[in-house]
């Protein structure tokens, strides 16, 4: 038995998952059904036995927590000045078109993705120019450079990333890090790297994470990496996130584009990234020994039961893309919730109608009771 075998019932917790549509079973926004490591509740039940919750600072305990991580896990050095601390990245991704372009100006990302990828450039009255990835071979999703060339323009000036990527849960390789790298500078745009799944990776002997903070250092300059231990410790409520920003000038036009529209940031949440990442590491090894087998297990479903469904492969993440569309439904997440009451992400909203997003991050028994469904609610009635 393992902890996260664990049912936690969720329901009626203000839960944006599992409160939003109460007659819906939930497999949809990214976040997991396990209680975040014991060393966490721990440090923000220290932290609210104090009982005073004034305006915060982030503690040296913090720093430490985070340079030791960065070291480990990136191989990177920072300075505690090039750490810009945020209460969420999607205000990040916004800033950012505030920060690095100006009004008519394009940004350019790839899709399917994160919806929000596909919306901030209006906060910066910028043009979106969206690709779609390509598969490489049969479910290798990779960059459509020629398709990147033909659409990037001299008023393009940012690119945004998503690695390990959100819904295709591909971990780009090395070289195809550099290679986005290489293209950002030579069309002298600015690289924004959303790497909050980086530490979701399942294969990470087959398929390690390159975050843009190993790249050399004439690259890197022109980079921001986003961070947050949220995913994967499963503490996105306590909104705690942050940049790494080694060039000064960018950091500087970051901070500035904050203006007065960011809210001081959670005392608890400060606590609570300190202990994840000072003391979270034995509790992600078994989260990601229990996600892969949640992965193989749905994996294996979709072949077995529904083999028109397809699933690229899954190499980071806790996050399913089904492609539907040999099924030719009107609307696939609309029919699993009317046949099986199932609450999936719609494709549409990452740029690929007739797509679904399933969130596998649950207890095994939980995940194989909506496979179940899945299967009522893809086939004929
Ligand atoms: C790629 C990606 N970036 C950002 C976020 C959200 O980050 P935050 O909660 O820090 O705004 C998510 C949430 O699912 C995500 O998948």
């Amino acid at each position: 038995m393992s902890r996260f075998d664990t049912i936690h019932p969720r329901r009626g917790t203000g839960s944006l998952k599992w409160d939003r549509r109460p007659d819906l079973d939930p497999f949809w926004v990214a976040d997991m059904d396990f209680t975040s490591p014991p060393e966490v509740l721990e440090a923000i039940q220290q932290r609210v036995k104090h009982g005073i919750f004034g305006y915060a600072v982030p503690h040296q305990g913090l720093y430490e927590a985070l340079q030791a991580y960065l070291l480990r896990a990136h191989d990177y050095e920072a300075k505690e000045d090039e750490i810009v601390h945020l209460g969420g990245l999607v205000p990040a991704l916004s800033l950012a078109t505030k920060a690095f372009a100006k009004a008519g100006d394009a940004l350019m990302t790839c899709m399917p993705v994160y919806p929000p990828f596909l919306g901030v450039h209006r906060d910066g009255d910028l043009e979106l120019k969206a690709i779609d990835h390509t598969l490489s071979g049969k479910d290798q999703w990779t960059f459509d450079w020629e398709a990147m060339e033909a659409a990037v323009t001299p008023n393009t000036k940012l690119f945004i990333l998503c690695n390990p990527q959100n819904p295709l849960g591909r971990v780009f390789s090395r070289e195809e890090v550099i290679q986005l790298a290489e293209f950002c500078k030579r069309h002298n745009l600015i690289l924004i790297s959303d790497e909050i799944h980086c530490d979701l990776v399942l294969d990470p002997e087959a398929t390690p994470h390159f975050s843009v903070l190993r790249l050399p250092e004439d690259l890197r300059q022109r980079c921001v990496t986003l961070l947050a231990p949220s995913k994967t410790y499963n503490i996105a409520g306590l909104g705690y996130s942050y940049a790494v920003i080694p060039n000064d000038s960018l950091r500087r036009q970051f901070n500035n584009a904050k203006g007065h529209l960011l809210p001081e940031i959670n005392c608890l949440s400060y606590y609570a990234a300190e202990a994840a990442y000072q003391h979270g590491e034995s509790w992600r090894q078994e989260l990601i020994v229990y996600l892969q087998k949640n992965r193989n297990t749905l994996v294996d479903f979709i072949q077995q039961e529904l083999p028109l469904v397809v699933v690229p492969k899954i190499e980071a993440t806790y996050l399913a893309w089904m492609d539907c569309r040999a099924l030719k439904l009107d609307h696939p997440a609309t029919q699993v919730e009317k046949q099986a009451s199932l609450f999936l992400s719609d494709g549409a909203f990452f740029g690929s109608p007739g797509h679904l997003r399933l969130n596998y991050g649950c207890s095994h028994t939980r995940l194989l009771e909506g496979l179940e469904k899945l299967k009522k609610g893809l086939l004929p009635s």
